[in-house]
């Protein structure tokens, strides 16, 4: 249950780790964790847009993933794929509640059919407003600080406007909010190259669950305990 009164946090980033390790522990393949691994994100997604959230980032593949298994990799990708299909679907019927897609990440390697969804399915909701839902995907943060700081030098940005705010500005999260809160379920304590620019001075949670097993009951817990941190960004 969430604490009644508590400020929320406006952004919050969550890492989607574990869905190996919940297959393993049932004796599935990997694969079936990534399945089951997506209804939560659904779940979630939902949940967030119940309470309020306005900015939710979820890690769901990053530029190091493709180490795996081609058949893990491809599982992934078509677990992607039929996300996309459904929000078109949804989108022609109208049915995507002032929602706002984004994916974080870079286009390249990415499939030319996943590609074209994911730029549709921005264009389409790019105006919507209660929540915002950024999907990382062949996302690393080392990746994108260099990939907004070509941007930059392409654009010809002389050195002394090269500020902060301008980097901020070229990265796949501009415009957005730096996120408040971070949390990593599973049991790891590391953020996996995942938003190193913008948590800088992000509140983490870590806990024990795996992904697959997260519930809305733990992401209360979260929210609950960022709700008693003292945030002091540097002042006293
Ligand atoms: C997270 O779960 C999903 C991706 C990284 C794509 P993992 O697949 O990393 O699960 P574990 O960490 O091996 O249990
Ligand atoms: C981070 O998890 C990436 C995602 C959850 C998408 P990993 O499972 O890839 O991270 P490491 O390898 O344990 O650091
Ligand atoms: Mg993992």
């Amino acid at each position: 249950m969430l604490e009644e009164n508590i400020i929320l946090p406006q952004h919050i980033a969550i890492i989607m780790d574990g869905n190996g390790r919940w297959a393993k522990n049932r004796g599935l393949p990997r694969t079936e964790g990534h399945k089951k691994g997506v209804e939560v994100f659904r779940q979630i997604c939902r949940y967030c847009a119940d309470i309020g959230i306005q900015y939710v980032t979820f890690y769901a593949f990053s530029t190091e993933n493709w180490k795996r298994s081609a058949q893990e990799v491809g599982t992934i990708m078509n677990l992607l794929r039929g996300f996309l299909e459904e929000l078109e679907e949804r989108e022609k019927e109208n049915e995507i509640e002032n929602t706002a897609i984004r994916f974080l990440g870079s286009r390249e390697g990415m499939a030319p059919d996943i590609v074209q969804m994911m730029d549709l399915v921005e264009a389409q909701t790019a105006n919507k407003t209660k929540i915002h839902i950024n999907v990382a995907v062949n996302y690393g943060g080392r990746d994108e600080i260099v990939h907004a700081v070509r941007k930059l030098a392409a654009a010809g940005v002389s050195p002394a406007e090269i500020t902060e705010q301008a980097l901020s500005d070229a990265l796949y999260t501009a415009k957005q909010p730096d996120p408040d809160l971070i949390i990593r379920p599973s049991g790891e304590y590391r953020l996996s190259n995942f938003l190193i620019w913008q948590a800088a001075y992000a509140e983490f949670y870590f806990d024990d669950i795996l992904w697959p097993d997260y519930t809305p009951d733990d992401l209360d817990r979260a929210i609950n305990a960022y709700a008693h941190r003292n945030r002091r960004f540097g002042g006293v």
